[in-house]
């Protein structure tokens, strides 16, 4: 179970983004002193507790007075998250971008949509991306087809299983909400369809970051 002050740290680093460090030190200097390790509760609880109560609230309070501090300062800069946790209304009925394949690990078939102002943008070879411009991918199991391998009559069959971990993901451009990650904000939600954990995103916009060039963005339009 998170304690109210883990719950605020993580609230902090939603609203804040760059603040993440920072804000896990509280967090992690707040946990400590509201459960104190066995040698300090074996020594004498009793008489430590009230101690240790009050350290907590200073600790929490003074994580409060941070948290407010850092988001007052970058209120202009980090208005929104830089990430985003709804999955786009509509999209599986986008226009398809292209398909692709993954080996490896992943072994996964995924289609790549783009929402009307990306396909827009796409057909007319236009970069960077307009505002508003979404991309994404559905990603499935790699697998064989028996039933297609019967009619084939040999094993050449390849089709799309269940979804994958990172089942869905999203790129939509706002250049000035998102301006810290090259324009896009990114999100990425699991077969069950919650976004995934916060390391899975801290990599999106590092990554995308090689295709600088193509405005962030790998897939190429198959006509
Ligand atoms: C290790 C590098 C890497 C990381 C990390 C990564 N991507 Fe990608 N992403 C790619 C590559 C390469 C492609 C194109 C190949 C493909 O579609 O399989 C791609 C494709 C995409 C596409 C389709 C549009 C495009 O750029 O081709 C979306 C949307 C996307 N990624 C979102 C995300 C999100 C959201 C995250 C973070 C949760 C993420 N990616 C993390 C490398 C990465």
């Amino acid at each position: 179970m998170a304690t109210p002050i883990e719950n605020l740290a993580v609230v902090c680093v939603g609203r804040t983004g760059t603040n993440e460090i920072s804000n896990r030190k509280v967090n992690m200097k707040a946990k400590s002193q509201i459960e104190p390790g066995p040698e300090v509760a074996a020594e004498g609880g009793a008489v430590r507790k009230p101690i240790t109560l009050v350290l907590a609230a200073v600790v929490s309070l003074a994580g409060i007075v941070a948290c407010m501090a850092f988001a007052a300062e970058h209120a202009d800069e980090h208005a929104a998250p830089i990430f985003v946790k709804e999955i786009p209304p509509g999209y599986r009925d986008w226009k398809v971008v292209s398909v692709a394949h993954e080996a490896g690990d992943l072994n996964d078939i995924r289609a790549i949509l783009g929402n009307d102002i990306a396909i827009k943008a796409y057909r007319e070879g236009k970069l960077p991306f307009p505002e508003g411009a979404i991309v994404g991918r559905i990603a499935w199991s790699h697998v064989p087809s028996e039933e297609n391998n019967k009619t084939f009559g040999r094993d050449q069959s390849f089709v799309a299983g269940s979804p994958t971990d990172f089942y869905l993901q999203f790129m939509i451009k706002d250049s000035k909400k998102y301006a810290a990650t090259g324009g896009w904000g990114y999100s990425s939600f699991g077969k069950d369809g919650k976004p995934t954990d916060a390391a899975s995103m801290q990599s999106c916009f590092p990554c995308h970051q090689a295709i600088k060039s193509r405005d962030y963005v790998f897939a190429r339009y198959s006509p």
